[in-house]
């Protein structure tokens, strides 16, 4: 049996998971490299690197490889894998002597960059590589019944898409991707400050402004929250104070563009399950579903019950640990 060295690694656009199936999530790193620009030398991977983001001197770069849900920087990627794979080898000892990994790629990737990722992870010592869909290995993660003939309905709102998926007998019977999903938020938000106050400031701290006092577009009691930037008229450093409503409405049209690719998706789902998601509801996973009041807005208006997944930023890293065993169950069923 390979159960021992079975790994599933999340590599998402905005963080890099691996789980392995004993010891359960064995890292959570930012998908962050930082890179000597003149050498093209990697210094840094993951929290370390999305430290220096707009921070570091001119002759590193942080750079986020994965981002909008494609592989911006395909050397960079691998570069990163290799470091990845190295250091849990280290963590895990010799127990991860030729692996099985499974590796959820972007949904963006093109099938040569999935090659070529199956290729660097097998490089750095895996024996067998397998990849998967992303809402496949969330709904696992969510522990939904994939292999059963029922409607599972995941939403995965990651950082660079936002994926939406029915899965029942372990396919994907309808999907769709969009890459509208936290990043562009945190876009929305950048913009949105520079336009009403004339503030620059950096993706970090707009990912902040979301987390803290973000809100999908129902009631809720307003919050507050200092922001400090780059007055773009004197070009000294300003802080102002903003309220959860205007961010709110600075992130509805993303949000919205999310809605529709459920309502979309939904749409599209062949009557005989159509049943089933209305008992069922709809699991949300990924970053994005964290975000404040999302759950409750959604239920309001597709009108099924929507739950939100144990670790919703977890989830697809244990799905794609977990995918081996639940794929040899499959096979087996089938015969
Ligand atoms: N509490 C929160 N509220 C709102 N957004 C959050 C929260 N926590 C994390 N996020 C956002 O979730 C996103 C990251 O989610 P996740 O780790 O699922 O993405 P990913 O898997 O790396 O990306 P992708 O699936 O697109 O490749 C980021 O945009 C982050 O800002
Ligand atoms: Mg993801």
């Amino acid at each position: 049996m390979l159960s021992n060295a079975e790994i599933g690694i999340d590599l998402g656009t905005a963080n890099i998971l691996v789980y392995s199936k004993n010891k359960g999530i064995i890292m959570n790193e930012p998908s962050v490299v930082a890179l000597d620009v003149n050498t093209r030398k990697v210094l840094a991977v993951g929290t370390d690197a999305k430290n220096m983001i707009g921070k570091t001197p001119g002759n590193i770069v942080a750079v986020r490889p994965l981002k909008d849900g494609v592989i911006a920087d395909f050397d960079v990627t691998t570069e990163m894998l290799k470091h990845i794979m190295a250091a849990i080898s280290k963590k895990l000892g010799f127990s991860l002597r030729k692996p099985s990994v499974v590796v959820c790629t972007p949904s963006g990737a093109t099938s040569v960059e999935r090659r070529a990722i199956h290729d660097a992870v097998k490089s750095s010592g895996a024996k067998h590589v397998h990849l998967i869909e992303e809402p496949v290995a969330a709904a696992i993660g969510a522990d939904l019944p994939v292999g059963e003939p029922v409607a599972n309905v995941v939403v995965d709102i990651g950082g660079g898409t936002t994926e939406v998926a029915i899965i029942s007998y372990g396919g994907v019977v309808s999907c769709s991707t969009i890459r509208v999903a936290g990043d562009k938020m945190d876009d929305d938000i950048i913009h949105y400050i520079r336009k009403s106050y004339n503030l620059l400031i950096g993706e970090r701290t707009a990912e902040r402004i979301k987390i803290e006092i973000g809100h999908a577009p129902i009631e809720h009691k307003t919050m507050e929250m200092d922001i400090r930037g780059r007055d773009l008229v004197t070009g000294l450093p300003k802080t102002i104070v903003l309220n959860s409503t205007e961010i709110q409405h600075a992130i509805q049209e993303s949000l919205l563009s999310i809605l529709e690719a459920i309502r979309a998706t939904l749409e599209n789902c062949p009557p005989e399950l159509s049943g089933d998601i209305v008992d069922r509801g709809v699991v949300l996973t990924g970053g994005g579903a964290l975000l404040n009041g999302v759950q409750q807005w959604l239920s309001e208006e597709i009108v099924v019950p929507v739950h939100l997944a144990p670790n919703p930023l977890e989830s697809v890293a244990i799905g794609t640990g977990k995918s081996l065993t639940v794929i040899h169950k499959l096979q087996k069923a089938m015969k």
